[in-house]
């Protein structure tokens, strides 16, 4: 009989001040806090159900359609600190089908285990009745997940406890707050196998001499900023620090031995391209940042959108930006006729163009947190247990 079902989204979130390095690799606690906003789920999301039934002989994880291992150590570390919180169900004897979809390419290269580890923990959550902070549980999966529990900036606190429970997402601000706020991503065509995240800061973490002013001075000071420009909205600020956050610690993956390199030769290009685009308007209008690949993650806010985009289409054009442009579809007879201003025209000359360099250019805003759908929605089939 089945006893209960639940169906929940989840976001990807981008970090600004960036997580890299773990003082304990089982429960995952890191080196130092970090700082991300939630990107809106109805361009990048993880859908989850559950189903907890007494005719399950055995828990069953599908991700995409696929069987997974669901007694993988991080699995296993969620679903037995859920079972130990529960106050729901755990009077009768029974297993778990999940079923997990990601509403984007995992082949895009784009974080799916932040959105995918927060969906798990955040709907085993509300099945299994768990109070209290569950950003730790999804910590315990993924650390980036912990920062996919809450909408808008949030931080997470590494914490000093040895038991990881200080280690915890806390919501700086709500996606209310600075609704202007825009994310633009680059998804950069790039056929070569990544070092993981987990593997490359551990590597950090051993033998970057960059390592130690970054946890004890550099990020400290950086996080303590940037909450203080988000909390003003003073994008200036918040700009210049992603952007030298993202630079830092790229620096600190290639000062690892041996040197790991996350950005290709588009990803440089495009810094380069803000870099020169920010120093004309003589202000910081977009800011990029990078994590362990080579997609750019543009922050900026709604006002320059148009004239970045238009930029970044003249370097990189499109076969057919119905397709190329994955953002708001009103958006795109501005930017294909948008004119840029004498000031900026160096940046548009001809030599300086790449086809095929990008995959697509996906355009979202800042958004919610996990959220609760009805049970028309599950990915479930209740009389098999298998993925619809
Ligand atoms: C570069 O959270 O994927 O995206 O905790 O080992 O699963 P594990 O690593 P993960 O690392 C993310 C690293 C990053 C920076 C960030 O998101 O803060």
């Amino acid at each position: 009989m089945v006893l209960a079902s639940i169906t929940c989204t989840a976001p990807v979130n981008i970090a600004v001040i960036k997580y890299w390095g773990k003082r304990d690799e089982n429960i995952i606690l890191p080196l130092n806090s970090s700082l991300s906003g939630t990107l809106h789920q109805d361009d990048l999301k993880t859908t989850t159900t559950i189903v907890a039934s007494e005719d399950y002989t055995e828990d069953e994880l599908y991700l995409n359609g696929k069987k997974e291992d669901i007694n993988a150590v991080r699995y296993q570390n969620v679903l037995k600190m859920i079972r130990s919180r529960a106050t729901k169900l755990m009077d009768k004897k029974h297993c778990v089908h999940i079923a997990s979809i990601n509403n984007f390419p995992t082949a895009a290269g784009l974080a799916s285990s932040a959105s995918g580890y927060c969906c798990l923990v955040f709907s085993l959550a509300q099945m299994y009745g768990v109070e209290g902070d569950i950003s730790a549980i999804a910590r315990l999966g993924s650390g980036s997940a912990c920062r996919s529990m809450y909408g808008g900036f949030v931080k997470w606190e590494m914490g000093v406890k040895e038991d990881g429970s200080d280690s915890i997402a806390i919501q700086v601000q709500p996606e209310s707050h600075w609704p202007d706020m825009n994310i633009i991503v680059l998804v950069v065509n790039d056929k070569k196998k990544e070092t993981s995240s987990t593997d490359g800061m551990q590597k950090s973490a051993a033998t970057s001499v960059m390592m130690k002013e970054r946890c004890a001075v550099t990020v400290p000071n950086r996080m303590r900023d940037i909450e203080e420009a988000i909390n003003k909205k003073d994008f200036q600020t918040f700009g210049d620090i992603t952007m030298k956050d993202s630079d830092d610690f790229h620096e600190v993956c290639a000062t690892t031995t041996p040197p790991i390199y996350y950005l290709n030769d588009t990803s440089r290009y495009i810094m380069n391209l803000i870099h020169r685009y920010n120093k004309l308007s003589g202000s910081v209008k977009c800011a990029y940042t990078f994590d362990a690949g080579p997609n750019a993650c543009i922050y900026l806010p709604a006002e320059n959108t148009t004239e970045v985009l238009s930029l970044f289409m003249k370097h990189f054009p499109g076969d057919n930006i119905q397709t190329y442009y994955r953002g708001p579809k009103e958006n795109i007879p501005s930017i294909e006729n948008f004119k840029p201003s004498e000031k900026l025209a160096s940046l548009y000359t001809p030599e300086t163009t790449f086809v095929n360099s990008l995959k697509y250019i996906l355009h979202t805003k800042v958004g919610p947190g996990p959220q609760i759908l009805s049970e028309s929605e599950s990915l479930i089939d209740i009389t098999t247990g298998l993925p619809k």
